[in-house]
């Protein structure tokens, strides 16, 4: 293995990854792509309406969204290649070979959808009249040119998830016209349109003071949420069908309800809904919608987009490119290789060659950090994947024996890739680190 790894002892590496990435989408589809689209229809409108305070909405709504875009939004934007590109150097390696130019034109999408931003917002003023058309024409290309971003970077995600004919030919379109690349693109876009009626709706509440304005906006608002939300439930559908049966069958484990299934449908048909009432709402009864009320379900919007990126990254397990790459960056046709002649010895950042007598438990860590931390942690949040939790009071030998097994008894974990001798050493290495972190929280409670 050719790079080195970085732990996250508390958080865990899936954390850190999906605190950046959740904010960032979220951004992404209710600003830049759902919120362009409102904000454009909006400066139409109020052109064909003659209706100036509807300009003025779109004007205010620019701001925001040029400020959020090319604050957080791109910052995230960067954070998601940091995160990923530490945590997951494999993968990243694997698919910049196979979308290497698309990554390039995705970038030159990305700068082009930031200047037309920035002339959208700044020509506020002067492409007025008969320059008007040219404004909406460029809040137009601006909607379309943040849409196509996402259209690569989700054929890059789709192929993770469904590599489909890719892992035979290897050939680039294979890879972009991948199952889930279309339904997911289009379930996204109408995602994006929905989040970003539930983000925008409590700023206009306190934004747009007059109350007849306010209405008319909110009922425009209303009428995108009711399409988007059907859109969103017939291409999720078609999504979800389109993913590999094993991913399928983990859904509502990858949901945290595993054996509450009702819940799960609750929880996700509550959610859905809530945002269908909002919907109707807004469109009949626009000034009577309360401001909590519509925070609540930005929220309860938010916490949807979540739950289905968190499931959509937990349904992978245990592969990071489906039947190709597992999750520690260990690909399918290496297991074998690694078991005969070992990991560490294919490795040159663990700073571990081979298990001796008196490296055992060094070389059990490195193991571990290169094979486990990815999902585990010794003592992490998340007390599911913490050993300190998972294996009190097992030995070494029936952690190792477990360990020989692990694809089997639990098919998301990836089998272990390396000897016998190593395995063990593994072993011996989380047995002590476990008895030591209880040792420690021991003698932490007893000075308490
Ligand atoms: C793809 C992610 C992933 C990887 C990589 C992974 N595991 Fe796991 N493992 C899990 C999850 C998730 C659970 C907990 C399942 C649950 O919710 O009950 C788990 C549970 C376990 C358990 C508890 C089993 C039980 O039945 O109580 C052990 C032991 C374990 N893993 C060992 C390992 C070891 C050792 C490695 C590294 C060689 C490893 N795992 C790599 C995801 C992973």
């Amino acid at each position: 293995m050719e790079f080195p790894v970085v732990e996250f002892p508390w958080l865990g590496s899936g954390t850190v990854i999906a605190l950046i990435a959740v904010l960032h989408v979220v951004i992404n589809h209710a600003f830049a792509i759902g919120g362009s689209v409102l904000m454009v229809g909006l400066e139409h409108k109020g052109w064909k309406e003659n209706n100036p305070g509807l300009e003025q909405t779109a004007r205010k709504m620019s701001k925001w969204i040029l400020i959020i875009t090319t604050t957080v939004g791109a910052m995230t934007g960067v954070g998601i290649w940091f995160a990923t590109t530490v945590i997951q150097p494999y993968a990243i390696g694997s698919l910049l070979r196979v979308f290497f130019w698309a990554w390039f034109v995705e970038w030159i999408v990305f700068v082009t959808e930031v200047v037309l931003l920035l002339v959208y917002f700044y020509t506020w003023d002067r492409w007025t009249g008969a320059k008007k058309k040219w404004h909406i024409r460029t809040g137009v290309a601006l909607s379309i040119a943040s849409w196509l971003t996402m259209t690569i970077i989700t054929a890059v995600l789709a192929a993770m998830l469904t590599p489909g004919q890719w892992v035979e030919t290897r050939s680039f379109w294979d890879a972009v016209a991948n199952p889930t690349w279309l339904p997911s693109l289009m379930f996204r876009t109408f995602v994006a349109l929905a989040l970003a009626v539930a983000l925008f709706t409590p700023i206009m509440k306190m934004i747009v003071k007059d109350d007849g304005l306010q209405a008319k906006i909110l009922k425009y608002f209303g009428k995108w949420m009711l399409v988007s939300i059907y859109f969103m439930i017939a291409f999720g559908a078609w999504y979800v069908f389109s993913v590999p049966d094993k991913a399928y069958s983990m859904i509502v484990w990858a949901s945290g309800l595993q054996g509450k299934e009702q819940w799960f449908r609750m929880i996700n048909l509550g959610a859905l809904a809530i945002m269908l009432v909002m919907a109707l709402w807004l469109l009949n009864r626009p000034r009577k919608v309360p401001i909590v009320v519509s925070a609540l379900v930005a929220f309860v919007s938010i916490g949807l987009i979540g739950e289905f990126e968190m499931v959509r990254e937990a349904i992978r397990k245990p592969y990071v490119v489906y039947d190709y790459m597992y999750v520690n960056g260990v690909r399918v046709d290496q297991v074998e290789q690694f078991k005969q002649e070992g990991f560490l010895t294919n490795s040159k950042w663990l700073g571990v060659s081979n298990v001796t007598e008196q490296n055992r438990l060094e070389a059990g860590h490195a193991l571990y950090v290169a094979q486990c931390s990815s999902c585990h942690t010794i003592d992490g949040w998340r007390s599911k994947r913490a050993f300190a939790n998972r294996i009190q009071g097992w030995d070494a030998t029936q952690l190792s024996n477990y360990v020989n097994s692990l694809h089997n008894a639990r098919y998301f974990m990836p089998p272990f890739a390396g000897t016998d001798q190593e395995r063990q050493a593994l072993a011996e290495y989380l047995v002590q680190a476990v008895k030591e972190t209880s040792t420690a929280q021991q003698t932490a409670a007893k000075e308490r």
